[in-house]
């Protein structure tokens, strides 16, 4: 039913109540503009698994393409200062893009986003083998992740938002993790235009989990150019620096006199080619920033601004940790949407998380779950123009 049945049908209702004397609840008006997201055949898997694709929208005229494959964010288009919409995430035209390698580009991350040291980790005395997929290490979930299943979808828009619920059980033993993991991720596309994102999970056995979404961001649009002169803040007195396998080295560094004091605002381009250890190993920006909320609240924890187009990213998260990403592996080899070529630094990431490697760091804030608790966690990334 489309969105004037809709209304007209909530009008001759609202009438024939009145016509009894019952007034209307207001609720119950609004109720009847709710808008059910349209959806479409994206395609099948290897294994032939069909794939929907969904495209929320709001009246603001901002929209959001997910698939089912992944729950991945094919496509974002947010306005600039003049009105004019762009694509902001990279991505791929069809499915076939999303089921070769590619670089997790906007998909679900999990059960354990970012790195797991040596793909192992104990629990109450058990050790759990994890895949090892990125050298000696565990990288975003393994080598068959929350990136590459299917998820079953629900329309569950609201009056105030269009919303959409992705359902997922991960199987005792799957890449290697403990218990039955039942994952619910809910994306939102607010009136203020908002992608905001609900990850839900619970377990039948301890286990540990940290889900994030890998959104690969340009805000001048996908495909136009480098990312090095957008401007960014992040509200982080500290970051994890790491190892040559980019696993944390368990210190919580200081951001100041650093590279990677984004306390105040610079462009990402300013310091990514300095000589700092860091920077090196990471071959630019690929660290966890250790957020000044401690999590638990959703808090502001990064800007991200496009000066040219106006486009302005904001990211709330109740994690209390971000892996600022700038797409230092892209090197050309991809080609995506509109078919664009994605160079190296042609986008950055914001993963908000628990910090790489928590399994076997004590000291870093815990990503165990147990049977009975509610995995919950909320990232907003919020869109502005100025
Ligand atoms: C990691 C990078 C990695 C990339 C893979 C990021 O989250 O921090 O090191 O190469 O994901 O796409």
């Amino acid at each position: 039913m489309n969105r004037t049945t809709k209304m007209a049908i909530a009008v001759a209702g609202l009438c024939m109540l009145s016509a009894c004397g019952e007034p209307k609840p207001v609720e119950t008006r609004q109720e009847t503009l709710r808008v059910a997201i349209p959806k479409r055949a994206f395609g099948k898997t290897g294994t032939g698994e069909a794939v929907d694709l969904y495209t929320l929208s709001n009246a603001k005229g901002m929209r959001a393409a997910i698939t089912t494959y992944g729950g991945i964010v094919t496509s974002l288009q947010t306005p600039d200062r003049t009105g004019a919409m762009a694509d902001v995430v990279l991505g791929f035209d069809v499915i076939d893009g999303y089921l070769k390698e590619h670089p997790y580009f906007g998909a679900l991350i999990g059960r354990y986003g970012n790195r797991i040291g040596q793909g192992k980790f104990s629990l109450n005395g058990n050790s759990y083998t994890l895949v090892r997929n990125n050298g000696a290490n565990h990288l975003h979930g393994g080598l068959k992740g929350f990136d590459k299943v299917v998820w079953a979808a629900r329309d569950v828009s609201s009056t105030e938002a269009q919303k959409l619920e992705l359902s997922y059980t991960s199987k005792d033993g799957e890449e290697g993790y403990p218990g039955n993991l039942s994952v619910t991720v809910t994306y939102s596309l607010t009136k203020d235009n908002e992608l905001r994102i609900d990850y839900a999970a619970a377990t039948d056995k301890d286990t540990v989990v940290n889900l994030t979404n890998h959104a690969y961001f340009n805000l001048a649009g996908q495909g136009e150019g480098d990312i090095l002169g957008h401007e960014v803040t992040i509200h982080a007195d500290r970051y994890t620096p790491v190892d040559k396998g980019l696993i944390p080295t368990g210190q919580l560094e200081k951001v100041e006199g650093a590279p990677f004091d984004f306390r105040t605002t610079h462009t990402i381009g300013e310091r990514i080619n300095s000589k700092d250890t860091q920077i090196t190993l990471g071959m630019g920006y690929d660290h966890n920033f250790v957020l000044n909320s401690p999590g638990g609240s959703l808090a502001l924890a990064a800007r991200v601004k496009d000066s040219k187009s106006g486009r302005v990213m904001e990211v709330l998260t109740t994690e209390p940790g971000l892996q600022f990403y700038t797409s230092n592996f892209l090197d050309g080899t991809l080609t995506g949407k509109s078919g664009k070529v994605y160079q190296k630094r042609s986008a950055f990431c914001m993963e908000t998380q628990h910090f790489p490697d928590s399994p076997n760091k004590a000291q870093f804030p815990s990503t165990l779950l147990k049977p009975g608790q509610q995995y919950k966690t909320t990232t907003v990334y919020r869109f502005l123009a100025e």
